[in-house]
């Protein structure tokens, strides 16, 4: 997700939107932009790196006096961060100037179109094929910038929050969104205008806001009322609502939530949908991703998948292993990077090797995967920063979606990855003919019925407040589940160990009759996934060898299973769906019931102690 600022006023903008965009770092931060015009050029300065790198450059290398223009805080969707990729982006004939929040995923089609008509772009953005498909448009249809923009978008797949400026029609700037957030803050008798991705960038300057609903077009001009329209229709949009901000400005970059990680959990939902957008194609029963598309033959003929990854991102490693064997019937082993690193592993040309990292900067598994490489096998990463360096050491790879993860803790890179793992695993399953056409287009449709279900069960927030109640003051957590919910548990206990402080262990439930029974009494909180996918009648023998040493137990449940429910002290249900898919589920309440524990201990939820969000070091 990106930040985007502009303002069209009396005021001088430059000032304006940098310090706006300052307030929007938080949205991405790989590099920065900013275009002002003076009355009669349009100046702009961008450049890789944060909006204090751009701010120096800008003041050395443009006039910085207009009262209009817009910035950018770019987090990388296409295109590694750098100059002619960072925002804003000029049109051909440079009269038109775009910035961007989004993906447009019919960028490739609309490119190849524009360079046969004689477009030569300068960067990789789908940004830069947007401006000019509106620019070829707008000469095509002789319209107005507001026409041109509306016609540009109807033929747009994807999702956008976009700001334009046309120089030839300097008094008004063209806002428009689908799927990502913009608001345009209103002036004292319309003589200002200011907009942006959230109201950070202009609450000490008026608390009247519009937020554009999705497929909504505005024209702020000075003097008038802003007009606003439906994409896809002629008609003016009459009855949208100018909202009166009540939030502070830290309570706005959490997008109103108390943490980043609370924010972050429930952005999961957008997350997922924003990571199979452009591969999902669950109607046409397509997966397509490029990286995997273009080396399926790697995969195809692998001896086995060696995954490697360091803390969440090995339990999502984990989930993959299931993943994998269970649907694409591929070997697969799971490494932590630093053990994988100096075991002197066995590797050769015929092994892929999957890195999964959120930071894509994780020391331990950059130079597994530069081991990997050096004895020929094929690097695919998984990663959430664009042009990390684990994504640029890799030879292909896949980008979550997930938007910036501030909070040190993983919530939605977890549930992202294993987004992408389970497309993967669906996609070398069908080609290698291991599962049959009716259950891939079963299992395509599910995966879109996953950001709802998780929607569903975030809704069980307040009961999991009432179990962390319970349960904040205890000294040690253990958490079981089996099979693919096995690295759920792993996942679950860490979460809790490194932002309350508590103890905790990830088993799988069998295990615990080697040794762990021995912990159970009636002080011992165990928390096990006992959903009715896969081996529930095992782990109901093991929920009854707990209740029968007086622990105490938390349940995850599939709605309606009355049974484990009646045997347990407290008890979460989450919404049925297929076995593979059920990590995806699982692990949010373990997320929330985490998130609430720490935060009634008084932890610090977003920086827990000795820890940092990216390990870069040994
Ligand atoms: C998980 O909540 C932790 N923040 C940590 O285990 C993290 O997953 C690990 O350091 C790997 O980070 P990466 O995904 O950026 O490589």
């Amino acid at each position: 997700m990106c930040g985007i600022t502009g303002y069209i006023g009396y005021r001088d903008a430059y000032p304006i939107i940098i310090q706006g965009l300052q307030r929007l770092e938080y949205r991405g931060y790989d590099s920065a932009g900013v275009v002002l015009y003076d009355g009669k050029n349009i100046n702009l300065s961008k450049t890789k790196g944060k909006v204090s790198d751009l701010q120096q450059k800008a003041e050395l290398e443009i006039p910085t006096d207009g009262r209009i223009g817009f910035g950018h805080t770019r987090w990388a969707t296409h295109g590694v961060p750098n100059y002619v990729n960072s925002h804003p982006h000029l049109s051909q004939s440079e009269n038109l100037v775009i910035v961007h929040n989004g993906i447009i995923e019919n960028y490739d089609t609309l490119k190849k179109e524009l360079i046969s008509r004689g477009y030569e772009f300068k960067s990789d953005t789908d940004t830069e094929v947007l401006i000019n498909f509106i620019e070829e448009i707008k000469k095509q249809e002789k319209c107005k910038l507001g026409k041109a923009v509306q016609l540009a978008l109807s033929e747009v797949v994807g999702a956008y929050a976009i700001l334009v400026f046309d120089k030839t029609k300097p008094d008004e700037l063209v806002i428009a969104r689908l799927g990502s957030p913009i608001a345009i803050g209103i002036g004292k008798d319309n003589t200002e205008f200011f907009i942006a991705s959230d109201a950070t960038p202009f609450i000490e300057y008026t608390k009247d806001a519009i937020y554009l609903e999705d497929g909504e077009m505005a024209i702020a001009k000075i003097g008038r009322d802003v007009k606003i329209y439906k994409i896809n229709e002629d008609e003016r949009v009459r009855d949208f609502k100018i909202q009166q901000l009540q939030l502070s400005l830290e309570q706005i970059e959490k997008g109103g939530y108390e943490h980043f990680m609370l924010k972050e959990i429930y952005e999961q939902p957008t997350a997922i949908t924003d990571t199979y957008r452009g591969r999902l194609h669950a109607n046409e029963g397509l997966i397509k991703m490029s990286g995997l598309d273009d080396h399926l033959g790697r995969f195809m003929n692998a001896n086995r998948i060696i995954i490697v990854g360091c803390g969440t991102s090995w339990h999502a490693g984990l989930v993959a292993e299931y993943l994998f064997e269970d649907i694409a019937r591929i070997p697969v082993e799971v490494e932590y990077g630093s053990e994988f690193r100096y075991r002197n592993p066995i590797i050769t040309e015929k092994d892929v090797v999957i890195a999964i990292s959120q930071s894509g900067e994780t020391a331990d598994t950059l130079a597994a995967i530069k081991l990997a490489k050096s004895k020929g096998a094929f690097v695919f990463g998984i990663c959430n920063v664009v042009g990390s360096s684990i994504a640029r050491e890799a030879h292909a790879g896949a980008y979550t979606h997930a938007g910036p993860e501030i909070g040190v803790a993983s919530t939605k890179a977890f549930t992202t990855q294993i987004t992408i793992l389970s497309l993967m695993a669906l996609k070398l399953g069908k080609e290698k003919g291991n599962i049959a056409t009716s259950v891939y287009h079963t299992y395509l449709q599910e995966l879109l019925q996953i950001p709802g279900k998780i929607e569903q069960l975030l809704q069980e927030d307040q009961h999991i407040i009432e179990i962390a109640k319970k349960y904040k003051d205890v000294s040690n957590f253990l958490y079981l589940g089996r099979g693919y919910n096995f690295p759920v548990a792993l996942e679950g206990a860490l979460k809790l160990k490194e932002i309350s402080y508590i103890h905790a262990e990830g088993y799988p439930a069998a295990e615990m009759k080697h040794g762990p029974i021995a912990l159970i009494d009636e002080n011992m909180p165990v928390v096990v996934i006992a959903t009715k996918q896969g081996h529930y009648e095992k782990v109901v023998s093991n929920i009854q060898e707990i209740k029968a040493r007086h622990g105490q137990l938390i349940s995850i449940v599939t709605v309606g299973d009355h049974t484990v429910k009646e045997m347990s002290d407290y008890s979460i249900e989450i919404p049925e769906t297929l076995e593979p898919f059920t990590p995806l589920l699982t692990t949010i309440p373990l997320q929330l019931l985490s998130y609430h524990i720490a935060v009634m201990r008084g932890c610090n939820v977003d920086q827990p102690r000795n820890l940092a969000k990216s390990v870069t070091v040994e």
